[in-house]
């Protein structure tokens, strides 16, 4: 007997008790979006507006497609071809092969690093709130993150960072930046980043996160990846699960000095299909398609800020694909009303648990988060308690 996917999980909802498990279930997903062990996931990908893990709701060009499609001819072969994918990372960037590590996702390097900087109980130094996965999975090996706050207005907290990078320097493994961060969608001006390299102790890894740097305009950012060339122990991170539209294909890559490198591999999977190899040599070198991307990104984002602001909320400023919208209520609770009405919104990100974060996904999509804010935000009750 066939089962439609659509009856199947309407099916499994069924089973676990829909109202109760659904909106629990969903804040339950780990960075990943994928179920946390030991849970069920009712989710309908065809059904729902999908805007709480930032990916790119248009998917990957022809160019990418056909590509991959080329590639399933090796698929039965141990050391296939990598479709060039290698010598486009190191064209694009001025690097050598010594100086690039791939991963399953960028989320593998970010692992790998964690695992090489501190094994042996040093610990990560970053901002809280950020991408959280460099922190977890330092607890995860009994290490420890030394959390800075953000400043007032949402931006990383430089000074304080050097300061802190300073103090405790022989207890530092790495400091982790995230550029732009997530989920503020603030950038970390270039100066900045200078002033943070130029003050910390000169071998203190600093791992760099740009896995949004696509979608950047602003003229005051760049990426880090100069200082890589410059010999400083950075390791800047990329991904193709963003503007490349391959979020569920999995690749990333690092760059980084050689010697990092070398210290890093060991912890690396070194294994990535050849599939998306292919892919993600393509979509390096289709600019064009990546420029479409960034230009809608930028136009659904900002007509869908402006509503927000002009409904009365405040929004950060966001560099990336996704926003924040200050709700001055729980957003536990608020997420739990849209996933009611068939739109997923961002996990909580503490301490700033009463702003929002919204992937940008299309204009269709956006409209339909915008009608479902309408319902849980009626015009002039931006105090009335929701979901509570
Ligand atoms: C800041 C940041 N870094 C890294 C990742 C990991 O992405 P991936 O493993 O798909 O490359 C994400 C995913 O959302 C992210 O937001």
């Amino acid at each position: 007997m066939s089962l439609s996917r659509r009856r199947f999980v309407s099916g499994v909802a069924a089973a676990f008790g829909y109202a109760g498990l659904w909106p629990t279930d969903l804040f339950a997903q780990d960075r990943l979006g994928q179920p946390a062990p030991g849970r069920r996931v009712p989710l309908d990908l065809d059904k729902v507006a999908k805007l709480n893990n930032n990916e790119n709701p248009y998917g990957p060009p022809e160019s990418v497609m056909q590509a991959m499609h080329s590639a399933w001819k090796w698929v039965n072969r141990y050391g296939a071809p990598d479709g060039g994918l290698s010598g486009a990372i190191q064209e694009l960037h001025g690097v050598k092969a010594e100086n690039v590590i791939l991963g399953a996702g960028s989320g593998e390097i970010l692992n790998v690093v964690g695992i090489t900087f501190l094994l042996g109980g040093k610990k990560v130094l970053g901002v809280e709130p950020s991408y959280g996965s460099v922190y977890q999975q330092a607890t995860s090996i009994k290490s420890e993150a030394i959390k800075l706050p953000l400043n007032k207005d949402y931006t990383q907290n430089i000074p304080a960072l050097i300061e802190a990078a300073n103090t405790y320097a022989s207890q530092i493994g790495f400091i982790y930046l995230c550029n732009p961060n997530n989920p503020t969608g603030l950038i970390v001006p270039k100066e900045e980043v200078k002033q943070l390299l130029d003050r910390i102790p000169n071998d203190m890894p600093v791992l760099i996160d740009e896995a949004y740097h696509h979608f950047v305009d602003s003229p005051k950012y760049a990426t880090s990846i100069p200082y890589v060339l410059e010999g400083r122990p950075v390791i800047v991170t990329r991904t193709f699960s963003k503007i490349a539209g391959l979020a569920a294909m999995r690749l990333g890559f690092g760059i980084a000095p050689a010697a990092l490198i070398q210290r890093m591999r060991p912890f690396a999977t070194g294994s990535q299909n050849v599939l998306v190899k292919f892919g993600g040599a393509a979509s390096i070198k289709d600019t064009a398609a990546q420029q479409k991307v960034k230009a809608l990104n930028m136009q659904v984002r900002d007509k869908t800020t402006a509503e927000l602001r002009a409904y009365g909320y405040e929004v950060i400023p966001s560099e990336a694909n996704f926003f924040m919208v200050g709700i001055r209520r729980n957003v536990q609770a608020v997420g739990q009303e849209f996933s009611k009405r068939d739109v997923l919104v961002g996990r909580p990100f503490p301490p700033m648990t009463e702003h929002l974060r919204v992937s940008v996904g299309t204009q269709d999509e956006m409209n339909r988060f915008m009608a479902a804010f309408k319902e849980i935000f009626p015009a002039g009750t931006m105090s009335v308690a929701v979901g509570q």
